[in-house]
């Protein structure tokens, strides 16, 4: 290689044998596998375009010696139409192929393959049951913050100061005046305070309590509140659509009871039993033998949290509940440790199919 010919190669950033040069381009040529139209288009881009191969071979041989020029010259001319033959012999070829058997080879008719499917969790298929029913009944879904002041989560829902429930033990504090909530009860005052009447929402979300995590207790859990407000609206329409829920979720069959409780931001307050789903009322371990089943709060908005929000309680009533979704969840798919919802474990997550 002493006498050969060397020229500065842009792409190596070194001298090099315009020999070597040529023989590699002699080889892409040769070598180019080509069975579609898209192989062919970089074969073109690489080999016979502007920037290609063979224009960066014609400005190499601007530094080839004169006397060279002559040898140079008509190999890398024998390259360019060696090249261009092949193009065209390949376009005609893979054209005739399209004509004949598309290049696509997808067929759109067959059949999908079977892909794994997915399954919706099973706290948001209840959720999303929940949420159908009481749109059916004309309620709006709203939602709130779950970073709230002690307005919201406590003050404007008639919670007394020393009310175990702002303690420490029960609320995740983020500051002095913020707070994980507590419930979903804090989205009422948010709807309550923009002033819009007659109002009718439903508020799912995640609530958080500072509670030591066991099978039936967590920190965080998920609740559907439920506000409804207007001109003369008493405890049987309350009742009215409670029932209306616990037939759509549970069944025809089903029957409600309602007892007396306490919440501060209800007067009167009660708790709603539905009678047992799998026992038909009857009395098995999962009622504890009583055929009655416990899954809500509820009661009539307490004239203080109307007035608080801004509403004139000599006008208007309202009711509110509040569903917990994971205890109805446990319930209807009988899943004995709360924990279990939030593992993540495929092998539990994937036996949940919802009827859509
Ligand atoms: N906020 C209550 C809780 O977290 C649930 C509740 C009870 C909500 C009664 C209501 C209601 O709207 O009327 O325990």
């Amino acid at each position: 290689m002493a006498n050969a010919t060397l020229v500065f190669s842009l792409n190596w950033s070194r001298f090099v044998p315009m020999e070597s040069l040529i023989k590699e381009v002699e080889s892409v040529i040769e070598n180019s596998s080509i069975t579609n139209e898209k192989e062919l288009e970089n074969f073109r881009l690489e080999l016979l375009s502007r920037k290609g191969k063979i224009s960066e071979l014609f400005e190499m041989f601007r530094q080839v010696a004169p006397e060279e020029k002559k040898k140079y010259g008509a190999k890398i001319n024998q390259l360019k139409s060696l090249a261009e033959t092949k193009f065209n012999a390949l376009k005609e070829n893979i054209g005739a192929t399209k004509e004949s058997d598309s290049g696509d080879q997808t067929d759109p008719s067959l059949p999908l393959r079977n892909l794994p499917a997915g399954s919706r969790h099973p706290l948001q298929i209840v959720l999303d049951e929940m949420q159908e029913i009481f749109i059916r009944a004309g309620f709006v879904v709203e939602n709130g913050p779950e970073m709230e002041d002690d307005w919201h989560n406590f003050s404007a829902l008639n919670f007394p100061e020393d009310h175990p429930a702002r303690d420490m033990q029960d609320t995740f504090f983020i500051d002095e005046d913020f707070a994980l909530r507590t419930h979903t009860s804090s989205v009422q005052v948010r709807s309550m305070e923009k002033g819009e009447l007659p109002i009718r929402i439903i508020a799912p979300g995640r609530v958080y309590r500072n509670e030591a995590v066991s099978a039936r207790a967590n920190c965080f859990f998920h609740q559907v509140e439920g506000l409804y407000i207007d001109k003369d609206v008493s405890m049987a329409d309350m009742k009215q659509l409670l029932l209306y829920f616990a037939h759509e979720f549970f069944g025809k069959d089903a029957r409600i009871r309602l007892r007396p409780s306490y919440f501060p931001f209800t007067e009167p307050s009660a708790e709603m039993d539905v009678t047992c789903f799998l026992c038909n009322g009857k009395g098995c371990n999962v009622c504890k033998y009583t055929g009655w089943l416990e899954v809500m709060g509820c009661g009539m908005v307490d004239p203080a949290v109307l007035d608080a929000c801004g509403i004139d309680s000599t006008t208007y009533s309202g009711y509110a509940f509040g569903i917990g979704v994971e205890r109805i969840a446990m319930l209807k798919y009988d899943v004995k440790d709360l924990r279990t919802f939030f593992d993540n474990d495929v092998r539990f997550l994937s036996q949940f199919r919802s009827k859509d």
